[in-house]
């Protein structure tokens, strides 16, 4: 096993650790509620967002500690993002991470409320941080607002609108900067934000994770074309199928190889201005750039 993956599981145990933690604490009702709540996020998925938050604490100098309830809001908020992607009204997905979706296992109605608290217990997990001072409530609010109607739901929206309709680059640059990379640019951040670290510090992490998760979705778009279900856990063919505006359909999949080399390039020389030892986010960019699942 490489360093780099022995380090990704590693962390990505932790985060499971974490996250059972909080969930053995929670007791929901009506039954559904509690189930459907727990499914989505134990069914599986990569905790790219989770890895990447302990990564850049750790890089900081902290301690997955310190971040650990932000990592499971964070990935509470993804998980919810994508039981409602899913759904019907939106991308028509029968599985995720594997698995039936949300909906299909119980239900369109019970999906969206599984979603809805998802998102909002995430929230009391934030403000519950946000007790332990000022820092806490800076990085809460960067959760918040790259989730919300300026960043997640907002590239969400535009993804929907521009479904079937002749868009172009300027379109796509802003369905991913918002729908994915604000997600990927909280996780990377929030460290910084918490320890209080130089606006310079902050900007770099934020502008390299916005970079990441360009990259991210880029190579998501080029593995709806060209990736298997076995190891994606979802249906391909899916983007061009239901006419999304994809990175294949706006550029074609030769120039996107050669723009995921751009960004990993990008992120490369972005991580090489910090002042810290980044070897493992180093790896983690060019894993974004050849990953298969
Ligand atoms: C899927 O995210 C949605 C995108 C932003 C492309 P992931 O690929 O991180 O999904 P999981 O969490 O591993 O299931
Ligand atoms: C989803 O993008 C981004 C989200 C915010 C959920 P996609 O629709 O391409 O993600 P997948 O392919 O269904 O995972
Ligand atoms: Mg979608
Ligand atoms: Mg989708
Ligand atoms: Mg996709």
């Amino acid at each position: 096993m490489s360093e780099f993956k022995g380090k990704f599981d590693a962390l990505c145990a932790e985060f499971e650790r974490v996250l059972d933690e909080y969930l053995n604490a929670v007791s929901l009702e009506p039954s559904v509620l509690d189930e459907s709540f727990r499914y989505s996020l134990k069914i599986g998925g990569k905790r790219v967002r989770p890895v990447l938050m302990f990564a850049s604490a750790q890089m900081l100098g902290g301690k997955i500690s310190d971040v650990a309830a932000l990592a499971v809001a964070l990935e509470m908020i993804h998980t919810y993002s994508l039981i409602h992607d899913d759904l019907p009204a939106m991308d028509n997905d029968d599985f995720r991470r594997g698995q039936p979706s949300s909906h299909k296992k119980f239900g369109e109605g019970q999906a969206i409320l599984a979603g809805d608290a998802l998102l909002n217990q995430a929230f009391v997990i934030c403000l519950d941080e946000c007790r332990k001072g000022r820092t806490y409530i800076n990085a809460a609010a960067l959760i918040a607002a790259n989730a919300g109607a300026r960043g997640m739901i907002a590239g969400q929206a535009a993804d929907l609108f521009y479904q079937g309709k002749d868009a172009g680059e300027t379109e796509y640059e802003f369905i991913v900067r918002n729908k994915t990379a604000k997600m990927i640019m909280s996780a990377v951040a929030v460290p910084a934000y918490v320890y209080g670290a130089d606006d310079n510090i902050a900007a770099l992490l934020l502008e390299y994770g916005k970079n990441l998760g360009m990259l991210f979705q880029l190579t998501d778009d080029m593995l709806d074309v060209s990736g298997e279900f076995e190891k994606l856990g979802k249906t391909i063919g899916k983007d061009e199928k239901e006419k999304k505006i994809s990175a294949v359909s706006v550029y074609g999949a030769e120039k996107c190889r050669q723009m995921a080399e751009h960004y990993c390039e990008l992120c490369l020389k972005l991580l090489a201005q910090l002042p810290y030892e980044c070897s493992f986010l180093e790896d983690f960019t060019r894993y974004v750039l050849g990953r298969d699942k």
